[in-house]
């Protein structure tokens, strides 16, 4: 053999070139490596066939062929740094930030005003010595119902008013926190001074002031020679501490199966009435005695105040939904 063709030199370094510039990315560009600088490359190929050449013939063509792969791996070189850096431009584009746009404000959210409620009532009981007690939602009637005095036949045991997990054995959704008071009372002798809050349920219908869902804080004390007016002080210093430090304190009579004497107690407003806004009792004898307290020794009283009534009360909200309903209006205003 006597040499190589020129126009063969020619025709691979247009087709490098053109792959080269064709690329569009990296993969494509790797291809075409691969086609024409790689060992199976027809430029390979001719490299290789140099040995078969006549010493003069293999030098200029040795050189020829060189020559062009020097060419060839530039022009690769050339378009991999292009395409490099139009990935970067591009991903950089992509993640600009623009820092002159409107910052969004963050909303920072806050307790419900149900939670807000229940906690500082809590507060100010826990301010008079008073621990907190927490117990299940779902709930035995013997501690819903038996151990507080209220017989299989009191109407409060009707399927009206309460929602039933399992009937037949006996296990409800707690109608008010006061089991929560009976498992103080079995679990640890007097004296005793504890506030239960929690969810409690009813088959109540919905209405401005009913929910089948409710949050009660009741309270409990028992101690040596407690009397009534321990508990009027004590619920005098819970309606100042809630409502404001000129606020009075009514009691009326009223019956509740687990406390005897019962009331139910109102607070003063500003204009010279007064709202309803908890019920209270000596706790009855029979109910100590239940709890294995011996009442000859023990007295205590007891109360139940409902969060939602104090919030409503408090706060001017009409409709006891709204606290139930996430309106983000209504909640942004508490
Ligand atoms: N347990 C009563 C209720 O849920 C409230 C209450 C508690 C009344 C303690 C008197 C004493 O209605």
């Amino acid at each position: 053999m006597e040499g190589i063709d020129p126009a063969d030199v020619a025709r691979l370094r247009e087709a490098g070139l053109a792959a080269f510039t064709a690329a569009a990315d990296a993969d494509a560009l790797e291809e075409a490596r691969v086609a024409h600088l790689g060992r199976k490359a027809p430029l390979g190929a001719l490299q290789k066939g140099l040995g078969a050449l006549d010493a003069d013939a293999r030098r200029a063509a040795g050189a020829l062929l060189n020559e062009l792969r020097a060419e060839l791996t530039a022009a690769h070189e050339d378009r991999r740094v292009a395409l490099e850096g139009a990935e970067l431009a591009a991903r950089l584009a992509a993640e600009r930030l623009d820092l002159t746009g409107p910052a969004r404000r963050p909303r920072p959210g806050r307790p419900h005003l149900l939670t807000q409620v229940e906690a500082e009532i809590v507060d100010v009981f826990a301010g008079l010595g008073f621990a907190v007690a927490d117990g299940p939602e779902v709930e035995a009637g013997r501690y819903n119902f038996d151990l507080l005095n209220i017989p299989p036949d009191h109407p409060a045991r009707g399927t009206m008013d309460t929602i039933y997990v399992d009937e037949a054995a006996d296990v409800v959704l707690r109608t008010h926190t006061s089991p929560v008071q009976v498992r103080t009372m079995l679990a640890a002798p007097p004296p005793l001074a504890v506030v239960c809050p929690g969810r409690v349920y009813r088959a109540d219908a919905v209405d401005a002031t009913h929910s089948p869902v409710f949050t009660q804080v009741e309270g409990l004390l028992v101690a040596q020679d407690v009397t009534m007016a321990h508990l009027r002080g004590t619920l005098l210093a819970f309606a100042r501490a809630m409502f404001g430090p000129d606020r009075e304190v009514r009691l009326r009579p009223s019956f509740f199966p687990f406390t005897e004497p019962s009331a139910e107690v109102d607070v003063s407003t500003e204009d010279g009435g007064w709202l309803e806004v908890l019920g209270a009792g000596m706790v009855d004898p029979a109910v100590l005695t239940a709890c294995g307290i011996d009442p000859d020794r023990w007295s205590g009283f007891a109360f139940g105040i409902g969060v939602e009534r104090v919030a409503m009360l408090r706060h001017g909200v009409r409709d006891i939904r709204d606290l139930f309903d996430g309106d983000a209006r209504f909640l942004a205003a508490f």
